[in-house]
């Protein structure tokens, strides 16, 4: 996105109109320049009137993200240090590379756009600008990397907290990691881990929440979808969001430190979609194992008990059995 987009975004946010003259004056360049950037907002989701005499407006007022106001409702007891940035191909990927060159622990890098959003299996995950809340948690362990392999269930059971302490009632985890309510996808999770078997290793967390999503970005997205605006009342702003979300994480990551998965299994299991339901499991041989969900293990494996007895399994696909 280029600067002038957002910086115009950010005037027009207020959902008010604004003169072209005004903001052309305030940016230093011409009423057409202003015209033709603003035009690209279409790209990203957004529309924008002009109407003659009294200039520019979003259809509805964007909400967007300040660190500052994140990082104050955090405190300064939070483990997260927080960076919000206007637009980036994929704020996993940007941590990726970061940690290849720093000390990232603690990191956490949200960004208004992504331009690559990447989602699980080589997915891409889409939000258009300011639609949804994706951010990426940068994380070191002094256990190895085997040890982490229930670190994306207990990062959806933090967004399931998270949505339940801002009054959503509901909200259920699909295996691995799916957030859903009504059958339907809330949030989506992408943990991407490095480092030694035997420690440490380190964790690029990445958490993609459809907030409120324009009808042009629910229409590229190809699976049953629901956004916070739609389920929450009242729904709180997105620097709001983004903070409870970082707690429940910070406190999960404190919990997983101390015991890894185990002591959050009861926890998961109570927002299991499909717990103790016919479930199959599709794998990635496309072979298809059907029986019922009897929850997860410490290791984050789904145990389905099956005709030939209980299995566990750390891949596959979970649908209902028959739908
Ligand atoms: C899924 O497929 O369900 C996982 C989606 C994960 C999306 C988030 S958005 C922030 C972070 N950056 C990415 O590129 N992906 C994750």
């Amino acid at each position: 996105m280029k600067p002038l987009l957002i910086s115009l975004l950010r005037q027009l946010s207020d959902g008010r109109f604004h003169s072209g003259e005004d903001l052309a004056r305030q940016f230093g360049v011409s009423r057409a320049t202003v015209w033709q950037s603003l035009s690209e907002a279409a790209t990203l989701g957004l529309q924008v009137f002009r109407v003659r005499g009294r200039g520019y407006r979003l259809d509805y007022p964007l909400d967007l993200l300040d660190g500052w106001t994140i990082s104050e409702a955090l405190g300064d007891c939070s483990p997260f240090r927080v960076e919000v940035l206007d637009s980036v191909e994929s704020t996993n990927s940007l941590l990726l590379e970061r940690a290849r060159q720093s000390e990232v622990h603690g990191v956490c890098v949200a960004a208004e756009l992504q331009t690559r959003g990447r989602g699980r299996q080589g997915r891409v995950w889409h939000s258009g600008i300011a639609g949804g809340l994706t951010f990426s948690v940068a994380w070191q362990f002094k256990s190895g990397v085997t040890a982490l392999s229930g670190l994306s269930l207990a990062a959806g059971l933090a967004v399931a907290r998270a949505c339940e302490a801002l009054g959503v009632v509901g909200v259920k985890l699909k295996w691995p990691n799916d957030v859903i309510h009504n059958g339907r996808k809330l949030a989506g999770i992408l943990i991407e881990v490095q480092g030694e078997m035997l420690g440490p290793s380190s964790a690029a967390i990445g958490i993609g929440l459809n907030y409120r999503l324009a009808p042009q970005v629910l229409a590229e997205i190809d699976q049953a979808v629901v956004d916070f605006a739609a389920i929450a009342d009242p729904l709180p702003s997105r620097n709001k969001m983004l903070a409870e979300l970082l707690r429940a994480l910070g406190n999960v990551l404190t919990e997983f430190e101390a015991g890894g998965f185990a002591p959050l299994v009861a926890d998961w299991e109570a927002r299991h979609a499909h717990q103790m339901k016919q479930v199959q499991l599709l794998l990635p041989d496309r072979s298809v194992i059907r029986g019922v969900a009897q929850g997860v293990g410490a290791d984050g494996s789904l145990k389905i008990l099956t005709a030939g007895g209980g299995m566990q399994f750390n891949v596959g696909e979970v649908s209902l059995r028959g739908t």
